[in-house]
């Protein structure tokens, strides 16, 4: 076993910020607890200024135990990486404990709050994952959050390339990614990585009035791990996950039904529209795959006027099965934000047996930047709450970040509708943004991406591709189907659980 204390975001500074009596609190019961060591994960300073490094020098040194420091946007601030080597230690390292591994990455760019693990960064980590691959425990900790965060406002600032650090670390079985920065307290099981998210230390700026805290993190000999949010209220909000073993399971009983997901079409007479394999696609649909239901995850046309929508028409009345579609960022450009409607119709709330497939628009006018906003959360809520059984969302924009893809074509309110996803217990949530296939289950909801079928402006070795989904009473499975050649590669296996409503 080992206890590991997470402490973030202390902004120590000479000004009000910074509150000297909660970091004492808690510097003062990690040295009283157990601990095996203590995981500081950035923005130890507030302004990365000579003073505030010689006064965390000093405030460091009050933690009696092992202590690891992660360097933080605000730490790098007027050229303060070279200090915090100078008072605090090496920007990026490694360091070794019974059964353990952690590796510290610096994730700031200078001057900026959002962060990067860059190539040279990136291949380091790889290689030191590679290099400590025997390890039991695996620990990564960064500043920037990988997954995004609720109660953040706007989301933002999550590292560029999150997806493929999410996908680096999941490859590389890591047990736990220890991070800070938005000053809000999380954890989420990505997979069997947990995502553990620390509030701040002995800072004033919490959000929606939260108090200071810090994580106690314990990780047991059989893999359990267990995170404690420990508030200086005496609060505690504990969350635990058991790595799922065996990963491969075998499917049980009939298959219930089977969705082919699609997105990324940009039907237009561009040269990067590939009609040919749209035209393959969709006799693979009605020849081979026979799906109960066909789901189209936006971006149908590559610009929102009039020609694109009518051949993007014929296109889809030639799918046999039955259909749904979600506009992305492409169709509600130019007369786009008409035209859509006029042709498809608004996007309704559908249910098919013990299915409910539930829709949400997600772009906006004329930006890639989606949103759901704060009425269209609560209006989902509702569709959720009334929703009784086997419950599928499905929007353009993705909620996890997608390999390969950079944040830029963002949902602004990602974490807030990842959380009501996760917590609302939504079976299956289907996106199609990012130009690249990518599936992983957050707590108990699968999250599906679908590449781009028929785009040639992708992100995806794999090429055009899309996605089938087969549900049985036990088990979801997803491939992802090359659009061309019609081979298909497993996208994951996820185990149902517990009684469904309506199951067989
Ligand atoms: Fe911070
Ligand atoms: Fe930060």
């Amino acid at each position: 076993m080992i206890r590991i204390a997470h402490i973030s975001d202390t902004h120590i500074t000479g000004e009000s910020a910074y509150k000297g009596y909660a970091y004492d609190l808690i510097s003062n019961e990690v040295n009283r607890l157990n601990f095996d060591f203590v995981v500081h994960t950035g923005d130890v300073t507030n302004n990365g200024l000579r003073e505030e490094y010689e006064r965390a020098e000093y405030e460091l040194k009050k933690i009696r135990k092992p202590l690891v420091v992660v360097p933080g946007n605000h730490d790098v601030r007027n050229v303060g990486y070279d200090l915090f080597e100078k008072f605090i230690g090496p920007l990026n390292g490694v360091y070794e404990f019974k059964d353990g591994v952690l590796i510290w990455v610096d994730s700031t760019i200078p001057d900026l709050s959002d962060g990067r693990i860059g190539k040279h960064k990136f291949r380091w980590l790889k290689k030191k994952l590679e290099e400590y691959s025997d390890r039991r425990i695996k620990i990564v900790a960064a500043h920037h959050h990988l997954v995004p965060l609720p109660n953040t406002g706007r989301e933002r600032n999550v590292l560029y390339n999150a997806g493929d650090v999410l996908d680096l670390l999941l490859r590389h079985d890591v047990t736990l990614y220890l991070c800070g920065h938005k000053h809000v307290p999380n954890v989420y099981r990505v997979e069997d990585l947990v995502v553990v998210n620390a509030g701040c230390a002995s800072c004033r700026k919490t959000r929606r009035g939260d108090v200071n805290s810090y994580n106690i993190v314990t990780i047991h000999d059989d893999g359990k791990a267990e995170v404690t949010i420990r508030r200086l209220t005496g609060e505690e909000v504990r969350a635990e996950h058991k790595p799922v073993r065996p990963k491969l399971f075998v499917p049980r009983g009939k298959r219930l039904f089977r969705i082919v997901q699609l997105s990324e079409t940009k039907v237009s007479d561009r040269v990067y529209f590939r009609r040919k394999v749209l035209e393959n696609v969709v006799n693979l649909i009605n020849d081979n795959l026979k799906p109960d239901l066909v789901i189209h995850n936006g971006d149908l046309v590559d610009m929102g006027i009039e020609r694109n929508f009518q051949k993007a028409v014929e296109f889809w009345e030639k799918i046999e099965a039955p259909k749904l579609i979600v506009p992305g960022h492409s169709d509600m450009t130019y007369l786009g934000y008409e035209l859509f409607p006029e042709y498809f119709g608004e996007p309704e709330t559908v249910s098919m047996g013990e299915f409910t497939f539930i829709p949400v628009s997600t772009p906006q006018y004329e930006t890639e930047i989606g949103v759901v906003g704060r009425f269209g959360q609560k209006k989902l809520e509702k569709e959720i709450e009334n929703a009784e059984n086997f419950k599928v969302v499905f929007m353009h924009h993705n909620v996890v970040p997608i390999p390969k893809s950079r944040e830029r074509g963002f949902l602004e309110d990602a974490g807030d509708v990842l959380k009501l996803l996760t917590e609302k217990g939504v079976e299956l949530v289907l996106t199609g943004h990012g130009g690249n296939a990518f599936a992983v289950r957050v707590e108990r909801t699968i999250i599906i991406n679908a590449g781009s079928v028929s785009w040639e402006l992708h992100r995806n070795p794999f090429g055009n591709s899309f996605n089938v989904i087969d549900i049985y009473p036990c088990m979801v499975i997803a491939f992802e189907v090359q659009a061309t050649w019609g081979s298909r590669r497993l996208l994951g296996v996820w185990k149902l659980k517990g009684p469904r409503a309506g199951g067989s």
